[in-house]
């Protein structure tokens, strides 16, 4: 327990701006179980139940994502449909999503869904890797292209079971790597990703943290992805997740499309294994 209040009150320190350190920090209570839901969380769920039924503004991106993957584009005139195999066979969209990462073997590496869409418009459509990982992420006004494209291919596994092929070894390795990965201390304030994500019932600043280690926060930790997110107004990807958690976690920030993130979507996806992808998210 002192330990665990230890950490509560380092993360603290790590997260809150400083006028309201000494006051957190010292209040044992930050580490109140999960299950009390704050005001804001209910009516954030209530706006998010809303928001299913009448329309996840991500919807508009998988249109723009479903344009892009069926018309011939880049220097090659190709289009994805006619040449991208996402696992399931070239043009394949339906369940691809949720049997990523996987290996494949045309590229010798596994690879989560964004990363062979990027590869698949490297190699079959001639863009340049430099000028799709410049700005990966989309801010503002300003949605990358892939970002689209990974919105239509997850809409595309709707209500279908997560499935990562666990069996392949290529698969199994990269998995036990991304476990070693989220384990792994180091940075200014000697955090890991289990620092904050190895428990039950963890939260900072009113947010959840999901356990990834269990089936249930493995799930938290994928459903969401990709999402659109209310603050900004932006569709993010479960790479960008990963980059922004590297930056909580102050380390410096992956390569995008990098192995060490298809690692951790390997281990987290993976430990959701057999549960519902439920389609596009919505983010506070
Ligand atoms: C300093 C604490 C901290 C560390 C370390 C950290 N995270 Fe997070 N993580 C958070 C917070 C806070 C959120 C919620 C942010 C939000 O909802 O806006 C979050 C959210 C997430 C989510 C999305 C959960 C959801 O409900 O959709 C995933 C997945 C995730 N983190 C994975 C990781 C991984 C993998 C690492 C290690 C590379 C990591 N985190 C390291 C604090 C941390």
């Amino acid at each position: 327990m002192i330990y665990r209040i230890a950490v509560v009150a380092m993360l603290a320190l790590a997260i809150q701006p400083a006028s309201a350190q000494d006051k957190k920090a010292a209040k044992p209570s930050a580490a109140a179980p999960v299950e009390q839901k704050d005001a804001a969380t209910l009516e954030f769920e209530k706006f998010r139940t809303q928001m299913e039924q009448e329309g996840n503004p991500a919807e508009l991106f998988e249109v723009k994502g479903e344009e892009f993957w069926k018309t011939k584009r880049g220097p090659k005139k190709v289009s994805l449909a006619e040449s991208c195999d996402l696992g399931l066979g070239v043009g394949v969209v339906k369940g691809a999503y949720v049997q990523m990462p996987r290996y494949f073997s045309d590229a010798g590496k596994v690879m989560d869904a964004e990363r062979r869409i990027v590869w698949c418009m490297v190699e079959k459509q001639g863009f340049k890797f430099d000028d799709l990982a410049r700005n990966p992420f989309a801010s503002g006004e300003y949605t990358p292209e892939q970002t689209s494209l990974v919105t239509y291919v997850a809409g595309q596994s709707k209500d279908m079971k997560i499935a990562v092929p666990l069996k392949d070894p290529h698969v199994r390795d990269v998995y036990e790597i991304g476990k070693e990965v989220v384990a792994y201390r180091a940075g200014p304030y000697d955090f890991s990703c289990n620092t904050c994500h190895g428990t039950d019932g963890k939260r900072i600043r009113m947010q959840n943290l999901p356990n990834l280690s269990t089936p249930q926060g493995a799930l938290t930790a994928v459903l969401g992805w990709p999402g659109y997110r209310m603050t900004g107004g932006v569709m993010l990807t479960h790479q960008w997740r990963m980059g922004d958690c590297f930056r909580q976690q102050r380390f410096p920030q992956p390569k995008y499309a990098s192995d060490t993130v298809t690692a951790l979507l390997t281990y987290m996806t993976a430990n959701a294994n057999g549960q519902m992808y439920k389609g596009l998210g919505i983010k506070r």
